[in-house]
């Protein structure tokens, strides 16, 4: 199951520190975005959005249709840093961010360790965060995402944190999740190869304030070095 997403006519402003201006993206359901853009640019505000944690100050966003008036769990989000509770276990951590969908306690650990064992974390379970590695912790923090089974999955620089290994196997992971789940994933990455790599669709934000600069598919197959250099054109004229 997924949602699509939509944005249109979107504008932030913080007093005047304009942000976005007049930005329209249309997520197709089941689809994967790559958001790409230099630093500042609005990424994170863009993803905030559609998350529900903040508000535009003009235009409207919505999934499957409906308004995004605050958090919910069809939309699932992971960040950068992991945000684990270290005095609860990794199936803890998990379980807690089911409790507010009101299942039943042996649900929520039947999703929890279903969760943590399609990261391939069956085995951490048990461990507390400061026992487990960067790249694990990373994994604990999309089980608790995936756990709650959304529809859309909003990831803001989810492996920038990450070593070179760790950071390609979380890559193949996702785009195994992504296949067997067909969910809706906006992926926020400074990192063009990650995004080319992982995405069917690539969105640069820039420019002050910040807006689409370009919106390219990302074709099959081996790495186009066009899109590439187009879209370092753009990060680098942000
Ligand atoms: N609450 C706020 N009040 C004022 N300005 C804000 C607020 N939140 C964000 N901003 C500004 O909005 C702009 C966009 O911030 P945002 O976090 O979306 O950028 P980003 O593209 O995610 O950058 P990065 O790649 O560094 O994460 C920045 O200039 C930031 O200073
Ligand atoms: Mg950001």
């Amino acid at each position: 199951m997924s949602l699509g997403v939509r944005l249109e006519g979107l504008a932030v402003r913080h007093g005047d520190a304009h942000v976005l201006e007049r930005t329209d993206l249309e997520l197709p359901a089941g689809s994967f975005t790559a958001l790409l853009g230099p630093s500042g640019c609005g990424k994170s505000t863009l993803l905030n959005l559609v998350a529900g944690f903040a508000r535009p100050t003009e235009g409207r966003v919505t999934a499957g249709g409906e308004p995004v008036r605050g958090p919910g769990p069809e939309r699932g989000v992971v960040f950068q840093h992991y945000a684990l509770f270290p005095w609860r276990t990794a199936r803890g951590n998990v379980e807690f961010a089911l409790k507010r969908l009101g299942l039943p306690r042996p649900e929520r650990r039947r999703r929890a360790l279903a969760a943590l064992a399609e990261v391939g974390l069956a085995d951490g379970a048990g461990k507390y965060p400061a026992q487990l590695s960067g790249g694990m912790q990373q994994r604990v923090a999309l089980a608790r995402a995936l756990a709650a089974e959304p529809e859309v999955l909003l990831m803001d620089e989810p492996f920038g944190a990450l070593d070179a290994l760790t950071r390609t196997r979380m890559q193949t992971l996702l785009r195994e999740l992504w296949k067997r789940r067909g969910t809706t994933v906006l992926f926020v990455t400074h990192d063009i190869d990650e995004a080319l790599s992982l995405a069917e669709r690539v969105v640069v934000l820039g420019g002050t304030p910040g807006r689409i600069l370009a919106d390219r598919a990302v074709p099959a197959g081996p790495p186009d070095p066009e899109l590439r250099s187009l879209i370092a054109r753009h990060l680098g004229s942000g």
